[in-house]
């Protein structure tokens, strides 16, 4: 975070403020078509083509920070095993045993050596290689060597891991799929927290919605009035691009004492927080003092999941420590569980009633216009359903 960029933003949002608090606009309404919500094809077609055919975040570098560190989830309904072997490079692997397919591994942890198959025990290097079958003379003729874990392509930046299906592990670059916002995100060392914990949630709504949830804080001083309102302001918002992901830049309370302090004592932190949009799932939230993820996985038009986890600069030791970053955690799952997606699953009924055809978003929300227009260039539409109202 270099103080030039701090200094840069916040002007902005100071200037916003001094103008009568205005924001960051788009060019224009944007009208997005409620179908994209519910049809069973478009929903196929972001299986393929934005969770099999694009870069995915699996995990963080905290996750699996030291040699035999792995973790285990799923994207697009494979299987992945993510492991760091002892050469200390990230590598992911179908999770899928080479004798009957049985997961290898199950959940995160830290193995010495090798995974063991826990179905008859075969068992696989960090690096994906067969190392053992048990019962050699029955598999007289098979060659291990054939027989290692499915390499998946897999890479790592700024802290970031991503897996992506249907890539090529042979030349897929972590860093060239973060694009414009790798500097950035670099500058933040996320490569160094700790993870304190990780939550599941599963909500009876598309995935896009929940997503959507992230794009604007339009919605704050309404729906939040009572829980995050008193933390950060509703209006007063930035949003720059990349080509496909965003970010926006929030604006906290202490932001309007900053014109009566020394320019020099200003830092960004206190004064926003920055949410950035990471095609095709994931929200990257950094707070004043931690860092936190949402990774969105849809489970059907109509459900998603979502694994939510919470990183903070220096790992927690004391029960003081630790105690305040679940409290943390508590309140992003209360306000998210509570407000937002209450809100959002009534709204994935209204799209099922057949009460409108599009929903809009005001130039005031120009994270979810770029969002959403990404996604379908990105799922190859030659004619967007979503389009600018004015067109
Ligand atoms: S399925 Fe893994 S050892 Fe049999
Ligand atoms: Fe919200």
């Amino acid at each position: 975070m270099t103080r030039s960029w701090q200094l840069g933003l916040l002007d902005r949002m100071l200037a916003h403020r001094q103008a009568g608090n205005t924001t960051d606009v788009g060019e224009d309404v944007y009208r997005n078509r409620v179908d994209k919500y519910v049809r069973a094809d478009r929903y196929e077609a972001e299986v393929e083509k934005l969770f099999r055919g694009l870069p995915v975040l699996a995990c963080m570098t905290p996750d699996v920070p030291n040699p035999g560190d792995y973790m285990t989830l799923d994207i697009a309904d494979v299987p992945v095993l993510v492991a760091r072997g002892e050469d200390g490079v990230v590598r992911a692997f179908r999770n899928v045993c080479r004798h009957r397919g049985a997961c290898v591994a199950d959940g995160r942890g830290h193995t010495d050596k090798t995974f063991m198959c826990p179905y008859h025990a075969w068992s696989y290097r960090l690096d994906g290689t067969l190392v053992a079958m048990t019962h050699r003379a029955g598999f007289a003729g098979v060659d291990k060597k054939e027989h290692g874990l499915a390499p998946l392509a897999c890479g790592e930046a700024a802290g970031f891991v991503f897996v992506h299906l249907d890539g090529d592990p042979a030349t897929f670059d972590a860093a060239a799929w973060l694009g414009g916002a790798e500097t950035e995100l670099t500058s933040f060392g996320f490569q160094n927290y700790f993870r304190t914990e990780t939550r599941t949630t599963v909500r009876e709504m598309n995935w896009k919605l929940m997503f959507d949830t992230f794009g604007e804080v339009y919605h704050v001083e309404h729906l939040h009035r009572t829980t995050i309102h008193p933390l950060i302001q509703s209006n007063n918002a930035l949003y720059d691009a990349w080509e496909t992901h965003g970010r926006m830049v929030v604006a906290r309370w202490p932001l309007n004492d900053y014109p009566d302090q020394p320019r020099d004592d200003w830092d960004l932190l206190p004064a926003a927080t920055l949410v950035y949009h990471m095609v095709p799932n994931t929200v990257v939230i950094q707070q004043v003092d931690h860092l936190e993820i949402y990774q969105i996985f849809p489970d059907g038009p109509n459900r998603c999941k979502a694994i939510v986890s919470l990183y903070a600069p220096e790992e927690p030791v004391t029960d003081k420590a630790k105690a305040y970053w679940k409290k943390n955690l508590d309140l992003l799952m209360q306000v998210t569980e509570t407000e937002d997606f209450v809100m959002c699953e009534q709204i994935q009924r209204s799209f099922a009633s057949g009460a409108q055809e599009y929903i809009q978003f005001g130039r005031n929300e120009p994270g979810l216009t770029h969002y959403h227009s990404t996604l379908d260039r990105l799922l190859g539409l030659e004619s967007p359903v979503g389009d600018l109202a004015t067109r």
